[in-house]
């Protein structure tokens, strides 16, 4: 068993314990929280007891295999460096980090821990129906690009909108709505076309400077592909990538509920499977498969750890062309 610690307390903790413990591979050990009250207040929604509450990181990464980290965007860098450091293996929420800076100082820590492994939680990719959506581009006549949605009115924008600074709404925690949301997309778009030759975003700028929402176009030779995104307003749109004639139909480039496929004469099938209730059951189970046999899942381990890295150099060249700065880009420059 994978002795898990997780960092955060909110919803997407849980729901990852969840997923992990669902896998039957991880046991969490530890939760890690700012405060004591909190952490029990966030221990006591789970169906798990023994289970030791920290305020430290020293403490969190003593007797443990893992940690799950989901703290705002900003503390990552840090948090994941020391449990590198700790020789802990590291499943970090996405976006990973920063900028490339980060992400060079973390490739070169691991290569000086090489029992250590590195995942970024990115769900979707881990799907089933990613990787039908992977196979069924490949029966497409002539690559034409694609445009992927993922627009959700925040609960978060209220509190913004109240005058309020909700940490994933601010440039202090490397949040807005690229290096939130846009991360599904961009994951997406670069796991199923590679690295595009240019990029450009065109952000709508909130009043601290984050982006509440935008369009990025990502250029290759033949086509480009399109991403909208954002967390100030509802899109109901679907995701497309296409052929010459046919066309792929996703639901949410996200959730991945429902994939259509249309044939140049315009008939739809679906091929999509049914999603699990929790979709973080995926990668939970690759990521233990790759901690539990090393060897056996270098392809998988090395391909996801590229794509982590084209995706953290994608956001920081889309954030560049719209000039916004982050102050973890200023510290270490
Ligand atoms: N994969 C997905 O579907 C998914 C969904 C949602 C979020 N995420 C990712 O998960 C991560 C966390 O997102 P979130 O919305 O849960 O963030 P959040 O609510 O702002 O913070 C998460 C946790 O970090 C701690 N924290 C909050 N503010 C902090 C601060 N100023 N300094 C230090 N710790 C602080 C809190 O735990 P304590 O108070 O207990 O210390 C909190 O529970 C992000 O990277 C996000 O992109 C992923």
């Amino acid at each position: 068993m994978i002795k898990l610690g997780v960092i955060g307390t909110s919803w997407i903790t849980k729901m990852f314990i969840e997923a992990a413990q669902k896998t039957t591979a991880y046991e969490l050990s530890k939760i890690y929280s700012r405060t004591i009250e909190r952490g029990e207040n966030f221990l006591s929604t789970l169906s798990t007891n023994d289970v030791s509450i920290v305020t430290t990181l020293s403490d969190l990464y003593t007797n443990i295999d893992a940690v799950y980290i989901a703290s705002p965007n900003a503390l990552h860098f840090e948090q994941a460096k020391a449990a590198i450091e700790a020789g802990i293996n590291v499943i970090v929420e996405k976006p990973a980090f920063s900028n490339p800076t980060e992400f060079a100082i973390i490739e070169e820590l691991l290569a000086s821990h090489p029992d250590v492994r590195f995942f970024e939680a990115a769900r979707h990719v881990h799907q089933s129906n990613f990787k039908i959506i992977e196979q069924t581009m490949g029966e497409l006549t002539q690559l034409q690009g694609a445009t992927f949605v993922y627009q959700k009115y925040s609960s978060r924008y209220d509190a913004y909108l109240a005058g309020d600074e909700p940490n994933v709404l601010t440039r202090e925690f490397s949040g807005g709505a690229l290096y939130d949301l846009g991360v599904y997309p961009l994951y997406a778009a670069i796991s199923l076309f590679g690295t595009p030759r240019a990029v450009q975003y065109l952000p709508t700028l909130l009043r601290n400077g984050a982006d509440g929402k935008g369009t990025a176009n990502l250029f290759f030779d033949d086509y480009n592909v399109t991403l909208l995104f954002g967390k100030s307003a509802n899109s109901y749109l679907p995701s497309e990538i296409y052929g010459l004639k046919e066309t792929i139909v996703i639901s949410n480039i996200a959730e991945l509920e429902e994939v259509k496929y249309y044939d140049g004469e315009g008939n739809a099938d679906t091929i999509s499977e049914k999603v699990a209730d929790n979709p973080m059951i995926k990668e939970a189970q690759d990521f233990a498969d790759i901690i539990n046999d090393p060897v056996a899942q270098h392809e998988h381990y090395n391909q996801w750890f590229q794509l982590a890295k084209q995706v953290n150099q994608t956001l920081f060249d889309l954030r560049q062309s719209a000039g916004i700065v982050f102050p973890a880009d200023e510290l270490q420059n």
